[in-house]
């Protein structure tokens, strides 16, 4: 028998039993949540005055938060050009770094204003100002009064503003930032990248952040459902109602009891739909409190029923299941629109993924959005959440080191309870490579930052991503993390494995490959470190960092040794800033080591992933491109990537032999190569074969005429009419035959018109000084990606795009 809704009484006043049917279906108005969107004043640079209620900010542009004030340039060797020796890269001797931190201008003040009110509130409620996050060392201020300060840019506070907000009043919040030279390793944006909100609640209330869920048993017959919830007030009871995905309610727990401020239900679900990457399937608990018997708050939370183990030799278990992590690391910023998030961006990138076979992501080095890790749970996919890239002892002179002592425990504590009811989220970590792995200090502090993170959740375990391998087995420091993750490093996993005391590591880093999308390098020779004239690395995949390799060789280890448990690769996506192997080539301003490039778009490698991590697909994919005029008679390898174990090239026609992968190498194992190809203009097509021997797949490429005209494809057509959406329009240029003119480098123009505004354009070349908001750029390696903005009102935008000597194109794109 199905059961629909179990209600566990112990007393229950009926005013209460009939509240709890009724107001859980109704929107609540106990509490307020304003999100400050819209109308923000910005200046960048100082103003001592800008604190004030009544200063005139009326000449400040206008912008709306989510914002980035450096995305918009212009790029500029001198900023933040940092004369360093990377120690984690094995630098001895200072160099100067040009692109380091993204050449784009975050350095310097910014001030925002934002004038709002709260015609909601009733006498004797809370108001509570929510960062999350704000680039870098914000200091608040609520009608010229300080509120107060954090420091570390991608943490999520809040602060307590009852005493400032003045009721039926404008008041004014002043938000001031600085980022100050030499604190990243990367482009860290600048400003309030993040959403801010007002929240006002009774003072009988849920604490913010103040439910934990956590799943402690499962069968299939039935899941203990454990809610912690810390509340304010007196005479509380409180009814929490699970709801499964269709919004029934399936059971209705009411507590009179309280620990201290904290209730402790423990509520059983039947029949639990567990979740995972492939069933991403999730309840909603709803969180009522009451005080003497009246509706004082209502919390939504929503939940997944997942079983997660780390046991030694078997590894990693989900839902009983034994699995390995196909992960990807992941920056913050994202690409042409910098940090300021937005949630179709995030969106379109896991959709990426997903179709790569990818199943988790670390949020590397920092806290990941709140954005993120919503819609990984939807999405499914497991989440990996950082906290440090540096403890107490710098990589950058003006890093966190600076504020390691005051706020580490506090910004592991907002993070824990900012995002521990995601289900996605299997694995927390202290840091990544931070020097304090150096000496017995290191194992201390680890296990400090360790004891904090069980202490607010005792369900997750903690890692720390460590480069120092053969020293954190000396000091202790790999021993004391509940997982040991390497950072690159294979030839010491084996030693690792046995040495440390946890049955089994992970790949906390991996790869770290090289490659610039469409870029073809000969000869094709496998090298470390390598550079070329036009500042691009070869797309054969083949090239990597003095300290990282190349993908096939973490394969090996993660299909070889049960106890690696997963690897997560340096990285997804390209990001801004780190355009290592050219640190100190200017123009390169952003990195090499995206498995697509900083538009979105697949590089080759990007195949080689699909082709063992998504098992439901099949992979086909050849390279390099077939455009080679001036290399006629010279050796140009090609490769293919793909599900299939064999496959027979054929060059015009011409059988090229059958490869099969085989045990000789690691490329051999998990690439099908044919080395001695001589270009000559025409076709490459390649048949697979399945294990019998039988053609079940072909793949065809031809040398393309002149570039004709531009195609569009957008990546949606409908989008939602609320100011952010973007829909990502890939452009490509073909020639009269329809190839795709893989070389092509014109210089396009972008139009929108109607209900719709140009955003944003990239072409995923790290060299390019062109800024993304300008309606123009060139095109590389033949495409580049337009990002189109919906506007408030619904309606019809049409995206055009012209360049000289080509035939334009048009798409109409709608909102609702
Ligand atoms: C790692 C580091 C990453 C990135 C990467 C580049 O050592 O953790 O942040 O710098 O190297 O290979």
């Amino acid at each position: 028998m199905k059961i629909q809704s179990i209600i566990k009484m112990k007393f229950i006043p009926f005013a209460l039993l009939f509240c709890m049917f009724f107001i859980h279906r109704s929107n609540s108005q106990e509490r307020t949540v304003i999100t400050l969107k819209k109308d923000w004043k910005f200046l960048k640079g100082n103003d001592e005055m800008a604190f004030q209620k009544n200063f005139d900010d009326s000449d400040w542009q206008t912008v709306t938060v989510p914002h980035d004030w450096a995305i918009y340039g212009p790029f500029d060797k001198e900023v933040d050009k940092q004369q360093v020796a990377i120690v984690q890269n094995n630098e001895n001797v200072a160099s100067e770094k040009t692109g380091r931190t993204g050449a784009l201008p975050y350095i310097g003040q910014g001030w925002y204003r934002n004038k709002f009110k709260i015609p909601q509130y009733k006498e004797g409620q809370k108001v509570l100002l929510l960062f999350e996050g704000a680039m870098s060392e914000p200091k608040v201020f609520v009608n010229g009064e300080k509120v107060g300060e954090w420091a570390y840019g991608y943490s999520y506070f809040y602060f307590d503003v009852t005493d400032q907000v003045i009721v039926d009043e404008v008041n004014t919040l002043a938000v001031q930032l600085t980022n100050v030279e030499s604190s990243s390793r990367w482009y860290p944006g600048a400003g309030l990248y993040r959403n801010v909100r007002i929240i006002v609640k009774n003072k009988e209330s849920i604490d913010q952040w103040g439910t934990f869920i956590t799943t402690p048993s499962i069968t299939p017959e039935m899941a203990k459902v454990n809610i912690k919830t810390k509340v304010s007030g007196d005479n509380l009871h409180l009814a929490t109602h699970i709801l499964n995905a269709k919004g029934d309610t399936l059971v209705t727990d009411v507590s009179l009891l309280k620990f201290g401020n904290e209730f402790d239900q423990n509520i059983a679900v039947p029949n639990p739909k567990l979740w995972s990457p492939e069933t991403p399937y999730r309840y909603t608990a709803i969180s009522q409190l009451y005080a003497n018997d009246v509706l004082k708050d209502e919390v939504t939370t929503r939940f997944g029923i997942r079983e997660i183990k780390y046991e030694p030799e078997t590894g990693f278990s989900l839902n009983g299941t034994v699995r390995k992590f196909k992960g990807v690391c992941l920056h913050h910023d994202l690409g042409p629109i910098g940090t300021a998030i937005n949630t179709s961006a995030l969106r379109r990138q896991l959709r990426i993924l997903k179709d790569m076979g990818c199943d988790a992501i670390r949020s590397s080095h920092n806290m990941p959005s709140l954005e993120q890790v919503e819609l990984c749970d939807e999405m499914g996919f497991m989440f990996l959440a950082e906290s440090f890239d540096e403890w107490a002892k710098p990589k950058v002179e003006n890093g966190y080191n600076r504020f390691f002592e005051e706020y580490a425990e506090k910004d592991i504590v907002n993070l824990v309870h900012a995002t521990r009811n995601h289900p996605s989220i299997v694995m927390w970590s202290a840091g990544n490579e931070v020097p304090d792995q150096w000496g017995s200090i290191g194992a201390k502090r680890a296990k400090w930052l360790q004891e904090i993170f069980h202490r607010e959740d005792p369900t997750r375990p903690v890692t720390v991503g460590m480069d120092q391998v053969k020293n954190s087995m000396e000091s202790g420091f790999g021993a004391v993390l509940d997982i040991p993750g390497l950072n690159y490093r294979l030839p010491l996993y084996e030693e690792a494995y046995e040495k440390f005391p946890q049955g089994f590591i992970l790949g906390s880093e991996t790869a770290s490959t090289v490659s610039s999308r469409g870029i073809y390098k000969f000869p094709v020779v496998e090298g470390k470190m390598k550079q070329y004239d036009d500042f691009q690395s070869s797309s054969y995949d083949l090239e990597a960092c003095s300290w990282s390799n190349i993908p096939d060789e973490d394969f090996v280890w993660q299909d070889d040794k049960p106890w690696v448990i997963g690897e997560f690769v340096w990285t997804g996506f390209d990001y801004l800033g780190e355009p290592t192997p050219y640190d100190e080539m200017w123009p390169s301003r952003s990195s090499y080591f995206g498995i697509n490039d900083l538009a979105g778009l697949p590089k080759d490698r990007y195949y080689l992933y699909r082709s063992r991590w998504n098992t439901k697909d099949e992979t086909l994919h050849i390279l390099p491109h077939w455009n080679w005029e001036g290399r006629e008679g010279e050796t140009t390898p090609v490769f293919v990537y793909t599900s299939y174990d064999s496959a027979e090239l054929f060059v015009n026609g011409e059988s090229m032999g059958i490869q099969k992968k085989h045990d000789a190498t690691p490329q051999n194992r998990y690439r099908l190569m044919w080395m001695d190809v001589k270009y000559e203009p025409g076709s490459i097509k390649v048949i697979a074969f399945d294990k019998d021997g039988k053609s079940v797949a072909e793949k065809e490429i031809f040398t393309a005429g002149k570039p004709y005209r531009i195609v569009l494809e957008p990546d949606r057509t409908v989008l939602d009419a609320n100011g952010e959406d973007l829909a990502f329009v890939t452009v490509s240029v073909i020639d009269k035959d329809g190839n795709e003119c893989p070389t092509a480098a014109q210089q396009l123009n972008f139009k929108v018109k109607g209900k719709g505004k140009y955003r944003a354009a990239c072409n995923g070349d790290p060299t390019s000084l062109e800024m993304f908001h300008n309606p123009t750029m060139k095109l590389f390696s033949g495409k580049l990606v337009v990002l189109v903005e919906s506007t408030n009102e619904v309606g019809q935008m049409e995206l055009s795009v012209t360049g000289k000597g080509l035939k334009g194109n048009k798409v109409i794109l709608s909102s609702k």
